[in-house]
Order: structure tokens, then sequence, then C-alpha cells
């Protein structure tokens, strides 16, 4: 049996039909084709599965799609919307943070919902903020220093456009 769900994510509403059992990562990936946000365990462990929840970083393998409803999605294609790269996106490219790029998008996510609240993170704020997300292939140098350096460029084009 299906369930109706109105589901609001990067701004647009989606009218769906789903099966309770569904996570909103199922969801997100199968019904909505964001195929940004990644498969990882689907046990909450690894953070590839990373969307924000009204503004909060959440393992979206561990909540049921409609649960979701009344809540604000954000997925990584919201990032980079109009065609250009995010701040941190570029960050992440220039600095060598991606390698396989399984965990790009929860890293990306995780860091963006950081700068949002903290836009002068020290390296051990940025490190406890993806605590959650884990990487296999960068050893995690790479992509602490690209969040510190899209942080200091999100701040000079900041005082830039005073
Ligand atoms: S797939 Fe959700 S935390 Fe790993
Ligand atoms: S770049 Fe491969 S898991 Fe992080």
């Amino acid at each position: 049996m299906k369930y109706p769900l109105t589901l609001k994510v990067n701004g647009e509403t989606y009218r769906l039909e789903v099966k309770p059992h569904r996570s909103l990562l199922e969801v997100l990936r199968d019904e909505l084709d964001l195929t940004g946000t990644n498969d990882g365990c689907r046990t909450g462990n690894c953070g590839a599965c990373t969307v924000l929840l009204d503004g909060a970083p959440i393992p979206s393998c561990l909540m049921l799609a409609l649960d979701a409803e009344g809540h604000e999605i954000t997925t990584i294609e919201a990032l980079s919307a109009g065609g250009e790269l995010h701040p941190l996106q570029r960050a992440f490219v220039q600095r060598g943070a991606i390698q396989c790029g399984y965990c790009t998008p929860g890293m990306i996510l995780s860091a963006y919902a950081l700068l949002r609240e903290n836009p002068h993170p020290t390296e051990a704020e940025v490190r406890r903020a993806l605590v959650g997300n884990l990487c296999r292939c960068t050893g995690y140098v790479k992509i602490i220093e690209a969040v510190l350096a899209a942080a200091e460029e999100m701040a000079s084009a900041e005082v830039g456009s005073r």
C-alpha cells in the first residue's frame, strides 16, 4: 500500500505516493532522480547520503520519506543551481579533495551547513562538523583544507560586496 507524500526539495514541491518503508534516500534517488545523494552503508554510518533537513545535515538513509513531509530538504543539486559551482565545490576540485567522489556530496553539504552557521570556523570546528562523513580515499587533509579555503573565499566575497 502506498501513501500520499508532499515533499519539498530544493525549493520545489513534489506530490508522490510512497510505500511506508521507503527511506528519504530511496525516494530522492529513485522517484525524484536526485542521484547526487549517494547510497552507501544504509546504516547511518558513512554520511554518503547526507542531505539538509531544515538546514541541518542528516543521513537520509535513516529517515522514512513519509516523515520528511513538512520539512525543507536540500540536496547537493541545489548548490550548483544555475550551472555555477558553489565555492565549496570549486575548492574541493581545486584542492584535490575529491578522489572517487563517493563521499563528496555529503561532505560538501555538511560543510555548507557549518559555514552557514559559522562562516569563520577553525580547523577543529571543520573536523567536528565532518565527523559523520567518512572518506576512504583522501585522508581528510585536503577536504579540511578545501573547506577552510572556501570559507575564506566566501568571507572575502562578502566583504567585497559591502
Ligand atoms: S548511506 Fe546513509 S549514512 Fe551511509
Ligand atoms: S573521495 Fe572517495 S570516499 Fe571520499
